[in-house]
């Protein structure tokens, strides 16, 4: 078996994404977490860059004790020694120096010779070795360097003690077969190559990061540099789960294995999405919401059939909550009786007749249909009938110190005003345990989404909600340019279905024994 090690850089180059910027402790956190999954090399930071990132790379460094922690740092002493620095208390430091070797850094950003180039790579790999034993070098811009260059750099980086050798694709300009003849040229002409660690680091400006990092596997590299949810700089790094998966299912890497669980991706991935708030597409391969969705009829009657049909992969895998099948207007009868069951009604054939009828009807207007609207269905009647019976009359909020208190104020089909007051971790947290108190049921909170619509200080607030209500599930919904109101009405809109349902259920009953007299 070859061993690829998998070095993250969700710290340090996944940071440099816009919005994705942690807290020193959410920095901690997240990489407790990468030590979890397994990956092999944490980069923390890049100490030079301000006193924050050296104490993020001092902290990481404190709390990791099995992956190897990696500072950045340009060649020079200055960066070289802060890098040092922070790494002091490390078990398993290392130092990754990168300076830029393409023409267009050299001569328009850089303004120095190719000479000079070398002199500087030797230079701060030597004194990087003079801290620690284990050393990276990357020469920055690599694809777009002339090959004959790249030979020499790599070869003067590997005289001066550097046991890894990066090659990034730092602006995703490489297509696969380049990456190959990179690798092949360095493989085929550098003294000392199959010394070190070959590594890739591609970035993903034209969608071919992962294709170049599988491509640098096949042609020699033992490290993959990426990102979890491939979060990064401009269009990102090349994404961990999506590099491992493939590693993992692909039949051509059967030789090639990885250190990480994979049944930590899903787990790993919503962890950086509720630190940074910047949640993967639903579409993302592995670890997006649909990964693992079948809507069309076909597929889903594949799927109850033998998963492996439309599978190849298990949701288990990746630790993905499950497999979903999403009812959409391509869904079939199959899927349809099988919803049904899961909600714990067995369908007559001529029900599911009638149900399939509304059923079609109604995915006609909704993108996705709820299991409330299949409630509705079996009742005879339509969720978005559901009237408004519970009102909001009052709601104050008090935060800034923990913990938040609210007071609200409710009335229930023209009732007269009934009020609680709750306390929580947060302003919606109290609204919601305020709101709770008032219900009928006992509510359970089973999701929250909170979108922006518009941009500025005034945007709108979405807020979209699934309660557990009655031993149902009902989607609630509002938008408010205050979101701790919207949460407050998407809370009661899901009350208000439920009533609905319950409504259309006695009265579904009622025909029944009208019928059956
Ligand atoms: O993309 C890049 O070139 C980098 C280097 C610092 C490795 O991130
Ligand atoms: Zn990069």
């Amino acid at each position: 078996m070859n061993r690829v090690l998998i070095f993250d850089t969700t710290l340090r180059d996944g940071e440099q994404s816009p919005g994705a910027t942690m807290t020193l402790s959410e920095k901690v956190r997240m990489a407790e977490q990468l030590e979890r999954l397994g990956v092999d090399v944490v980069e923390a930071g890049f100490p030079a860059a301000s006193p924050r990132e050296v104490a993020a790379v001092r902290a990481v460094a404190a709390a990791m004790s099995a992956p190897a922690v990696a500072a950045l740092a340009r060649t020079v002493d200055a960066d070289v020694d802060r890098a040092a620095e922070a790494l002091e208390g490390a078990a398993r430091p290392r130092i990754h120096t990168f300076l830029a070797t393409s023409p267009i850094h050299r001569e328009r950003k850089l303004k120095i010779t190719r000479e000079q180039c070398l002199e500087r790579i030797d230079r701060a790999v030597r004194r990087a070795r003079s801290y620690v034993d284990d050393v990276e070098f990357s020469p920055e811009d690599a694809s777009r360097t002339e090959l004959d260059f790249l030979c020499e750099v790599v070869r003067v980086a590997i005289d001066a003690g550097a046991t890894t050798i990066n090659i990034p694709d730092t602006v995703g300009y490489a297509h696969p077969t380049d990456i190959a003849a990179m690798l092949d040229a360095l493989k085929g002409s550098v003294p000392g190559i199959d010394d070190v660690v070959l590594s890739v680091h591609c970035h993903d400006d034209l969608g071919l990061a992962v294709a170049n990092s599988l491509t640098g596997v096949e042609h020699g590299a033992r490290q993959v540099e990426c990102t979890i949810n491939g979060i990064g700089e401009r269009a990102g790094n090349a994404s961990l789960e999506e590099v491992v998966m493939a590693l993992r299912v692909l039949p051509r890497y059967r030789d090639f294995e990885t250190g990480v669980r994979s049944e930590r991706l899903c787990p790993t991935s919503e962890h950086l999405a509720a630190v940074t708030g910047i949640r993967p597409q639903p579409n993302k391969a592995i670890v997006g919401a649909n990964a693992f969705a079948h809507e069309a009829g076909i597929h889903q009657d594949g799927m109850l059939k033998d998963r492996r049909t439309y599978e190849i992969m298990t949701p288990a895998m990746v630790g993905a909550r499950g497999s979903d099948l999403v009812l959409g207007k391509h869904s079939g009868r199959h899927a349809l009786a099988d919803r049904y069951r899961e909600l714990g009604f067995t369908l007559s054939g001529e029900e599911l007749d009638r149900a399939y009828r509304l059923f079609v009807l109604l995915a006609e207007t909704k993108k996705v249909v709820h299991d409330e609207d299949l409630l509705a269905i079996y009742y005879q009647g339509t969720m978005e009938d559901a009237p408004r019976s519970f009102r909001l009359e009052y709601l104050d909020v008090h935060c800034g110190r923990r913990p938040a208190r609210a007071v609200v104020r409710i009335s229930h089909a023209g009732g007269p005003p009934v009020e609680a007051a709750a306390e929580g971790d947060g302003p919606i947290d109290a609204t919601f345990a305020a709101l709770g108190e008032l219900s009928p049921w006992d509510p359970i909170l089973e999701e929250f989404h909170i979108d922006a619509a518009g941009e500025g200080k005034d945007a709108v607030g979405n807020v979209h909600l699934k309660l557990r209500l009655a031993g149902h599930t009902f989607h609630g919904r509002a938008a408010s340019t205050d979101v701790v109101e919207a949460a407050a009405r998407a809370f009661l809109n899901a009350h208000d279905k439920a009533e609905h349902a319950r409504a259309l259920e006695a009265r579904s009953f009622a025909q029944t024994q009208y019928w059956g007299v």
